[in-house]
């Protein structure tokens, strides 16, 4: 039943998600994530092909734009700020499966996650292809390049890149 009950959850998210950017259709994908528990700011914009599952403990900022592809897994909490640019595939995921200690058990359905919060300050863009692992804060005004992979925090008005992500240079 509960199987049943979070596929259909999914089903429903991803049609809503699929609708365009019109502005009404962003109040109602908003309205859709607050539904979930979600907290969401003014005048956020998700392209077609989002994917936020599920919306609860997940806060979002005024002015923040989701390109197509995005993905936000926020189980563990994802708190982004104003004024944010996420763009096209994104990834954000808040959470880790648990690591069995022995390695005679599998990874498979082993019990237990292991979920850290991701934190996207204000001003920040985050490039095309980039993922944010969890526990990772993005510090104010900086930018993650394309195709990073952030393991670690951001300091303010950084601009970083690469795999895993460090500082190519600081904003003038
Ligand atoms: C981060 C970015 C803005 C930097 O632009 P810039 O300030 O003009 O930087 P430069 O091109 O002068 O590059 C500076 C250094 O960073 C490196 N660099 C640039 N982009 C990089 C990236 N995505 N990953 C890793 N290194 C990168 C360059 O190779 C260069 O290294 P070097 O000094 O050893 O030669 C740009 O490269 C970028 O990644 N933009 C994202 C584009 C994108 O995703 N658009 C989608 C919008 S939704």
């Amino acid at each position: 039943m509960k199987y049943f009950l979070v596929v259909t959850a999914e089903v429903i998210s991803s049609i809503v998600f699929f609708l365009p950017r019109y502005r009404t259709f962003n109040k109602f994908k908003s309205i859709y994530l607050l539904c979930w528990g979600a907290k969401i700011g003014k005048r956020v914009v998700y392209y077609s092909g989002v994917r936020i599952f599920p919306g609860r403990n997940l806060v979002v900022g005024d002015d923040v734009s989701f390109a197509k592809g995005t993905q936000i897994y926020p189980n563990g909490g994802i708190t982004i700020g104003s004024r944010v640019l996420i763009g096209f595939n994104a990834l954000m995921i808040a959470g880790n499966h648990a690591i069995p200690a022995t390695r005679s058990e599998s990874l498979y359905n082993y019990p237990g996650s292991d979920r850290r919060p991701i934190v996207i300050e204000d001003d920040v863009w985050i490039g095309a292809n980039c993922t944010i692992l969890p526990g990772v804060t993005i510090g104010t005004g900086s930018v993650v390049a394309g195709g990073a992979v952030v393991t670690k925090d951001v300091p303010p008005y950084a601009i970083v890149g690469g795999v895993p992500a460090k500082i190519i240079k600081m904003r003038p």
